[in-house]
């Protein structure tokens, strides 16, 4: 028996659950822990595979029983409708959509249609799936959706920035968001909240700050820093570099999601972070002596020699912080992995996987690169 079965030290019906943007960093992850922790369970993968989705971290899992991979679009209401009834979908875990800030500064258009109209759709689609249940169901309803779920994957950039007197984010923060990136996940949790309070719908939102580890895309700050680091490449540090974020390491993330589906209560919010506040610019430091140590044939040694100040983003929130003591005390989750550890582990993992990031730095991600630091 896994860790995670242990852990709920009750007998479980198998789940059968919808992931969307199961392709991406995160979700890719998270079904990766789902389908190792809970084998018998049948996981489909809804994901559109957009620059962001990559079928390749999915690769080892193609020939898994119980294993399904849907190529498409949150948006398509007929797909999701039709997924949910001939797969039984008695569980969502939504991680699908645009997820960078740089990106939604340049074309905000994709993050409102996923972000929000995709969210939407899902949300409406299974909650008609969950009242069906219900009618077909009569007096046993109440008891055969007790296991339905809505898991709503958001972020702590929806309370806005802190200043460094500020105490962190709590559950009942009001909502700040910033750039069109956090105001449409914004939107999409003011939805997964009202359709619980609204319909009944078992939603619960995770709100959990930024994350780091193996299939990160390479546009976000971590892995853009490595790999820049191994092509000799400037390394961009916006503004003054003081900016600060509570870093938490991808597998802790799964592993609170996991906690939350099988122990979370429908209609709560449930933040999620690492008490693990880091200054960018000591980050970026902590990057390149790792990399100093555990890449022999650096094109530019020692790595800081390519450091390079470049203009501030527009809009960018000076501080992320999360208080995750809701989770620890009800839930019982506490992260495993520290900064130093996760790091190590994760500069590790671009090092030994070249053939995955390589290819991602396409036409169309050096036009992107191009256009953010253009005047860097
Ligand atoms: P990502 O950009 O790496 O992956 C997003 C995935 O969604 C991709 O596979 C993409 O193909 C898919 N997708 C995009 N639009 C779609 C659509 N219309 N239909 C179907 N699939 C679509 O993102 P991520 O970093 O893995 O983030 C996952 C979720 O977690 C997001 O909701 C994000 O807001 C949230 N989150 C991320 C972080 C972080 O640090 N990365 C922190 C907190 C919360
Ligand atoms: P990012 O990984 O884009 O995550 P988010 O904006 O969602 O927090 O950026 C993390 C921090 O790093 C943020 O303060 C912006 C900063 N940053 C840089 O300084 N340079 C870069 O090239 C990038 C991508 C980010």
């Amino acid at each position: 028996m896994t860790f995670s079965q242990q852990e709920q030290q009750i007998s479980r019906e198998p789940r059968r659950l919808l992931i969307t943007g199961g392709a991406g960093f995160i979700g890719s992850n998270f079904v990766h822990h789902w389908c190792e922790n809970y084998p018998d369970d049948r996981v489909v993968v809804l994901d559109a595979l957009t620059y962001a989705g990559n079928r390749q971290n999915l690769a080892d899992l193609a020939e898994r029983e119980n294993f399904r991979f849907v190529q498409g679009d949150i948006c398509n209401r007929p797909l999701i409708d039709a997924l949910l009834r001939e797969e039984a979908i008695n569980t969502v875990a939504h991680f699908a959509a645009e997820s960078h800030v740089d990106r939604s500064i340049l074309g905000p258009d994709a993050f409102i249609s996923t972000n929000v109209v995709g969210t939407f759709t899902l949300l409406d689609s299974f909650r008609h799936h969950w009242e069906n249940q219900g009618q077909l169901d009569g007096d046993n309803s109440s008891e055969n959706r007790s296991n339905y779920r809505f898991l709503h994957v958001s972020t702590d950039e929806v309370y806005g920035s802190l200043s460094s007197l500020d105490h962190p984010f709590t559950e009942t923060t009001p909502y700040a968001p910033n750039s069109p990136y956090s105001a449409s996940k914004a939107g999409s949790d003011h939805l997964a909240r009202a359709y619980y309070h609204t319909y009944g719908l078992p939603t619960i939102i995770t709100n959990c700050s930024n994350n780091y580890g193996p299939y990160h895309f390479p546009e976000k700050l971590i892995p853009l820093m490595c790999i820049n680091i191994l092509l000799g490449k400037p390394l961009p540090v916006y503004g003054d570099g003081q900016n600060i974020r509570d870093w938490l390491y991808v597998g802790d993330h799964c592993h609170a999601l996991d906690v939350v589906i099988n122990k979370g209560q429908p209609g709560e919010t449930y933040n999620i972070g690492g008490n693990n506040e880091v200054k960018n610019i000591d980050l970026v430091h902590q990057i390149c002596e790792l990399m100093n140590e555990l890449a022999p044939d650096l094109p530019v040694r020692p790595a800081e020699e390519l450091i390079t100040f470049v203009k501030d983003r527009p809009g960018h929130d000076r501080r992320y912080a999360i208080d995750a003591t809701k989770i620890r005390t009800e839930l019982g989750w506490v992260p495993a992995e520290t900064v130093e550890g996760g790091l190590r582990r994760t500069i590790e993992w671009y090092l030994t996987h070249r053939d995955w990031w390589q290819p991602l730095l396409s036409d169309e991600y050096q036009a992107y690169y191009n256009k953010v630091y253009a005047n860097a």
